[in-house]
């Protein structure tokens, strides 16, 4: 068998579950027992959730390019690793080996020593979906930096707040990038960034539109000429960093309740592990399938599922440059044609806006290479569901609903494809390894079937956040000081009378919009940068193709004559300051918000409000002005 760790019978998921609760140590021993290690673990795991301070395969070392490269030489070197399909459909898609991929990363780990990146330092990449992306991030663990890739959606504001945080002293780049019919200059948009960070030492800029860019001497260089340089020196091989487990593999930013975005850091050996791990047992990685992840590499989703995960597993990976609707709402159909894909990974948002082209766009395209499909990112509701089912599964391929967060690293809960049953809109059940429990608002445990409450996990897996870098103490209280001894993952979440797990949304001021998640008090912060603002509340209503629509009420003082100017004028301040992901679809003025006696919004209110649900307000008593709570009733949008 290709994965000794792989499940395939639901006998053998309890089986695994069973003994992965009863004695984690050997259940995870086990499985890390497959992979490449440059010296063995003394201990498998230590790990206290009060500091919290959570150690995998103490005093292991390994490199994880080694595991995702090196090792499938022999076996696979001349097999697909990457195929990848670029936006405009007319132009040439490439395919890389493991061989070769091997090949350009030991390449690029070389430039990026030659540009000064050494082991421990933070590397920001701000790429579009292009092969070479995934080549930076698995050279920059090649040569142990950090790298914290940011979405190409992102505003040089954005970019420049990320880069502070990380201390981060070199960043790669493309010069611009294509989606659709756009083209984003996303070396403009660094350049930007970079006016506020001047500790950044150089930049690595990869041709890719052929968009003007300055390039700014001393400091910025191409991808291209890096590479002849390296060719010319002679000796094109990287060794590969030796790597302590628990080193620091990357930072993603992600968005909490309050403030700015944190970095969550993941390590080395326990991210390796658990994103192989999940990635076979999930989706029934078969060898020679062809995976197709639709996420951006921006996303947690990408790290996991198109990069590590799957080239762990030695797995072909489909990288897509594109949307879905590019040139029509046929692409998705016509990748899976083109590369007779076998497993389909997407989210409830993509589906639910193709679904709206209607079965046109569907029917020309084969799609009966298909075996799995996935979604991830946010709740699917059933009509989305059965359509997935329906018209893309042809009723015979079993859908996984995949439950994580950037924290957790990998899956967390989900049915195995084919393996364990499905029940639309439920993520089932977790992963062997996962000890989900719910609480109620006072941290007690609400024990039994059939019952809600808020999700936490009470027992750690390897890929569990270890900091959000730079502020241990953030990391403390955002996820473990909720309730004592749990990771609280801020979702509310159901278990039926048969133990499925359905997560039914935050909890928290966190808006899930089309699969992005968008902190409230972000949003709020960059309306408020506006000169004509006084003061703005966020909250989310349900988006027909979105999930959640962005809400705003906001305090105007501005001196315009127009108000359909000055929410122009708003939204393009988000999207200065966030990036277009953030904009509000809505944006209602008011003369005041409500609030209680202390100053605190009631949020409560405003969401019902958006939400259409003017009847059932609940206590507005503590309200310091009720008189607020009809005039905004009356104007909303
Ligand atoms: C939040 C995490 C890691 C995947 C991409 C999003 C929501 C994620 C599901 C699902 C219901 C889901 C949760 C979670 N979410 N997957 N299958 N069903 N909700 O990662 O940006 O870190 O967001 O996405 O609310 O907390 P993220």
């Amino acid at each position: 068998m290709a994965y000794p760790y792989q499940v395939t019978s639901l006998d053998q998921y309890n089986t695994a579950y069973k003994k992965s609760v009863d004695d984690p140590e050997a259940f995870w021993g086990d499985v890390a027992s497959n992979f490449l290690w440059r010296k063995r673990w003394d201990k498998v795991l230590d790990w206290n959730f009060t500091e919290p301070n959570i150690k995998w395969f103490l005093n292991g070392k390994l490199n994880i390019t080694e595991n995702c490269l090196d090792r499938h030489l022999g076996s696979l070197g001349n097999k697909p690793a990457i195929i990848w399909e670029p936006n405009d459909p007319e132009e040439h898609h490439r395919v890389l080996t493991y061989r070769e991929l091997h090949n350009k990363v030991l390449q690029f780990g070389n430039v990026l020593k030659n540009n000064g990146v050494k082991k421990g330092d933070r590397v920001c990449i701000y790429m579009g979906m292009v092969p070479e992306l995934a080549v930076a991030v698995l050279a920059c663990a090649r040569i142990g930096a950090i790298h914290s890739v940011v979405f190409g959606g992102f505003s040089a504001q954005s970019i420049a707040d990320r880069l502070q945080d990380a201390q981060a002293e070199f960043v790669i780049t493309c010069d611009g990038a294509y989606r659709g019919n756009k083209e984003i200059a996303l070396k403009s948009v660094i350049d930007d960034a970079l006016i506020q960070c001047k500790f950044v030492k150089r930049v690595i800029v990869l041709t890719r539109t052929r968009t003007p860019v300055s390039m700014i001497k001393g400091r910025d260089v191409w991808w291209e000429d890096e590479i002849k340089k390296v060719e010319t020196q002679g000796n094109p091989y990287c060794e590969a960093e030796e790597m302590d487990a628990e080193d620091p593999l990357f930072i993603l930013y992600t968005s909490g309740s309050t403030g700015k975005p944190k970095g969550v850091v993941h390590s080395t050996a326990g991210y390796m592990v658990y994103t192989a791990y999940s990635f076979v047992n999930v989706f029934q990685y078969q060898p020679g399938d062809i995976h197709f992840c639709t996420a951006d590499i921006g996303w947690i989703t990408g790290h996991s599922y198109i990069v590590y995960g799957p080239l762990a597993a030695g797995a072909t990976t489909l990288i897509y440059e594109g949307i879905p609707t590019f040139p029509d709402a046929g692409r998705f159909w016509s990748i899976v044609d083109k590369y007779k894909v076998n497993v389909l990974y997407t989210a409830p948002t993509a589906i639910r806006s193709l679904m709206g082209f209607g079965l046109g766009p569907v029917q020309n395209h084969d799609l009966s290479s298909l075996k799995v499909l996935g979604t991830v990112g946010e709740p699917i509701n059933e009509e989305a569901w059965h359509w997935y089912d329906e018209h893309i599964g042809k009723k015979k391929c079993p859908i996984v609903d995949t439950w994580w967060q950037t924290e957790t690293g990998g899956v967390l809960i989900s049915n195995l494809a084919g393996v364990t049953p499905s029940k639309p809109s439920f993520a089932t059940l977790p992963l062997p390894g996962v000890q989900p429990i719910l609480v109620d608002e006072r941290g007690e445990e609400v024990k039994g079937n059939g019952v809600s409450g808020n999700l936490c996990i009470k027992f750690p897996w390897p890929s569990i956040l270890r900091t959000t870098y730079g502020d241990h103490e953030r990391c403390r209280q955002n996820y473990f000081a909720t309730y004592n001894n749990l990771y609280f993952t801020g979702d509310g979440c159901l278990r039926d009378e048969n133990g499925n797990y359905r997560i039914t949304g935050r909890v928290d001021d966190v808006l899930n919009v089309s699969g992005h998640r968008i902190g409230t008090a972000e949003v709020e912060n960059a309306i408020n940068m506006h000169a004509g603002v006084v003061e703005s509340a966020i909250v989310g209503y349900p988006h027909d193709i979105k999930g959640q629509g962005i809400y705003a009420y906001v305090i105007y003082q501005g001196t315009h004559g127009d108000e359909e100017l000055a929410r122009k004028d708003i939204t393009q301040t988000v999207s200065r300051i966030i990036g277009p992901i953030a904009k509000p679809d809505k944006i209602q003025f008011v003369s005041g918000l409500p609030k209680t006696r202390s100053g605190k919004i009631m949020r409560r209110i405003l969401r019902k409000i958006a939400e259409g649900e003017m009847e059932n307000l609940g206590d507005t008593s503590t309200l310091l002005d009720p008189g607020v709570v009809n005039e905004i009733k009356a104007g909303k949008i």
